[in-house]
């Protein structure tokens, strides 16, 4: 019998619906799909398809329309704003195009982030935001501000921030969109070692369909609906 997987996530129905100027626009209709412990999910679709909408649901900053969402078999609209914004804190780690580090913070502060969050206390914080950028290969570069880093290593230290609170479920929007073809495949091949080795769960969107082919589940989206779901065997 095949095993139960336990579900991070589960999207019922879901509908995304932007209103401007009166005008509406549907971003995702009739979305249907769960998470489950230790995937690696590679959301494919063009620009404009619905991914970061789709990513934003999933890490609870943006609500959906219609329909429901849960987290670990809750729905979300049972639970408060501040319930949803410690689950955030404490379970969801984002990675972004842009790195979206903090420009004043040292890579250590920056990766310390979350963690001040979480009131961690402070021993254990910088030991934690130390061995993270252990991981991603980065101790010694510590000390320096983003500016000071390249866009791998600024990719790198966004890693370390998201891994640091042992999060659920890390959600990746494009990271490797600003990188080169080989900065993008060590960053691709670091967080494939990081699933693997902390057994995370990770969703990531790209247009590179190289990384998505690597990944072992693969998800394709077109103008806000799923339009194909396999799995591809991988390492689960
Ligand atoms: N805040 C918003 N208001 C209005 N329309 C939006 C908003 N966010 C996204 N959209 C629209 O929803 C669609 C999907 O956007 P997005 O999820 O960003 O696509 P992708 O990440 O696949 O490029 C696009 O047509 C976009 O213009
Ligand atoms: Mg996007």
């Amino acid at each position: 019998m095949e095993k139960l997987s336990e579900t991070v996530l589960r999207f019922q129905n879901i509908h995304k619906i932007f209103s401007s100027e009166g005008v509406q626009f549907t971003a995702l209709e009739k979305i249907n799909f769960s998470i489950h412990k230790g995937e690696f999910i590679g959301l494919s679709g063009k620009s404009g398809s619905g991914k970061t909408t789709l990513l934003n649901i999933a890490g609870l900053i943006d609500p959906p329309t219609r329909g429901d969402l849960f987290i670990k078999n809750i729905n979300i609209k049972d639970l408060k704003d501040s319930e949803l914004s410690l689950i955030r804190a404490q379970e969801i780690g984002f990675i972004f195009q842009t790195f979206n580090l903090l420009p004043l913070l040292t890579a250590l502060e920056n990766v310390e982030y979350p963690l001040m969050l979480l009131n961690i206390p402070d021993a254990e914080r910088i030991e934690r935001a130390h061995q993270a950028l252990k991981r991603v290969g980065l101790d010694g570069f510590s000390h320096r501000r983003p500016s000071q880093l390249s866009g791998g290593q600024r990719q790198r230290v966004a890693l370390a921030r998201a891994i640091v609170k042992n999060p659920t479920l890390i959600l990746a929007d494009e990271p490797t969109a600003n990188l080169d073809t080989k900065t993008s495949d060590e960053v691709f091949e670091l967080l494939m070692g990081l699933q693997r080795d902390l057994k995370v769960t990770v969703m990531l969107c790209s247009h590179d369909n190289d990384l998505i082919a690597k990944t072992h589940r693969q998800i394709k989206i077109s103008d806000g609906h799923i339009i194909s779901d396999s799995l591809t065997g991988g390492a689960l």
